[in-house]
């Protein structure tokens, strides 16, 4: 069986914001004026109904499923929750973080199933890291992408970079520099408004990203991963991604369901249609809520439009 929206797209994929919780503070997710409380009202389902739910899903064809927060590694039983899902046989566990904790959990991430991760770093000078991420510490982070390389490895590291005019913009190129010795896959995401702020002239979009990249030699396309536009330098052993919820048709291949730390199901990060899963105890209704989510998506572009009421975190990034 196979999930299908009203406009035809396949629906295999579902991320998970584990906890709204994070110990960083990246000036794009979580801006200073955004209101923490009320607006993602209710509390994580247990982890035994998420599994309930996946499980139910995964009769539909659900195939891969991301962990994100917040930062899912604050979540102290997250090894356990990665255990309980791989062996519903999902095929492709991920997890986003911005790497504090990993090192200290990467192994045994591994061994309970996590297939691979991504590692949000927005700049590779240390003070500029520390006031983009309101105070944390570069090492810390280039420490995890180090770490995962081996554990995960031979899956690729995935690198999260959002280029920002007058913040880290002039690192782009640096960026891309990295995939020429590593195995890194490094993907650059558009700012999207979250919190109510526009961000609308600070935005690099893809194509701008990728003008500053040609200069260092032809990019060859390389076809689209998911919602990425992947691209090699020439004798690069890494991939670069150009993520672009902004300016390019992300929606039109969407692929995804949401489920926020407050156990609603949500067709898309920007979609005030929303499932609770506290309100189902039974695989019955817990499918009723996976198929009414399913035909509730919008077509899309609801991003481009929104004025935003939601911190990242509280959605799940
Ligand atoms: N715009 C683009 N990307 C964002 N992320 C968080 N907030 C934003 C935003 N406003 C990204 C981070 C992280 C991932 C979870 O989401 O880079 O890697
Ligand atoms: Fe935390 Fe990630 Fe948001 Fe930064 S982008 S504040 S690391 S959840």
């Amino acid at each position: 069986m196979e999930l299908r929206d009203s406009f035809g797209r396949k629906i295999d994929y579902i991320r998970l914001s584990v906890t709204d919780r994070c110990n960083l503070r990246c000036i794009y997710c979580n801006p200073g004026n955004a209101s923490r409380c009320s607006l993602n009202p209710g509390k994580m389902p247990k982890f035994e109904k998420i599994t309930r739910f996946l499980r139910v899903a995964r009769k539909y064809g659900l195939k891969k499923v991301r962990l994100t927060g917040g930062e899912p590694l604050l979540r102290k039983d997250i090894v356990h929750l990665v255990r309980e899902i791989k062996a519903i046989g999902i095929e492709d566990l991920s997890l986003t973080t911005n790497g504090l904790l990993l090192p200290f959990f990467a192994t045994e991430l591994k061994m309970a199933g996590l297939d691979r991760v991504n590692i949000s770093l927005d700049s590779l000078n240390p003070d500029r890291y520390g006031s983009i991420t309101g105070g944390g510490r570069l090492g810390d982070a280039l420490r995890a992408i180090r770490e995962a390389e081996k554990v995960f490895w031979p899956a690729p590291v995935k690198i999260n970079m959002v280029p920002i005019k007058g913040v880290n913009g002039d690192e782009i190129r640096g960026f891309a520099q990295m995939t020429l010795e590593n195995l890194f896959h490094v993907r650059f995401i558009e700012l999207m408004p979250v919190g109510g702020s526009a961000f609308e002239e600070m935005r690099i979009t893809s194509g701008e990203a990728k003008d500053a990249i040609s200069s260092m030699g032809g990019l060859l396309p390389l076809g689209r991963s998911g919602s990425s536009d992947n691209y090699a330098l020439p004798g690069a052993k890494g991939v670069i991604g150009f993520i672009s919820p902004m300016s390019g048709h992300l929606c039109d291949s969407c692929n995804r369901l949401r489920i926020t730390p407050a156990g609603k199901i949500r067709p898309c990060l920007f979609s005030d249609h929303e499932q609770d899963l506290n309100t189902a105890s039974t695989e019955d209704e817990m499918e009723r809520l996976l198929l009414i989510s399913v035909l509730s998506k919008e077509k899309g572009s609801l991003l481009k439009r929104a004025v935003q009421f939601d911190t990242m975190q509280q959605v799940g990034g």
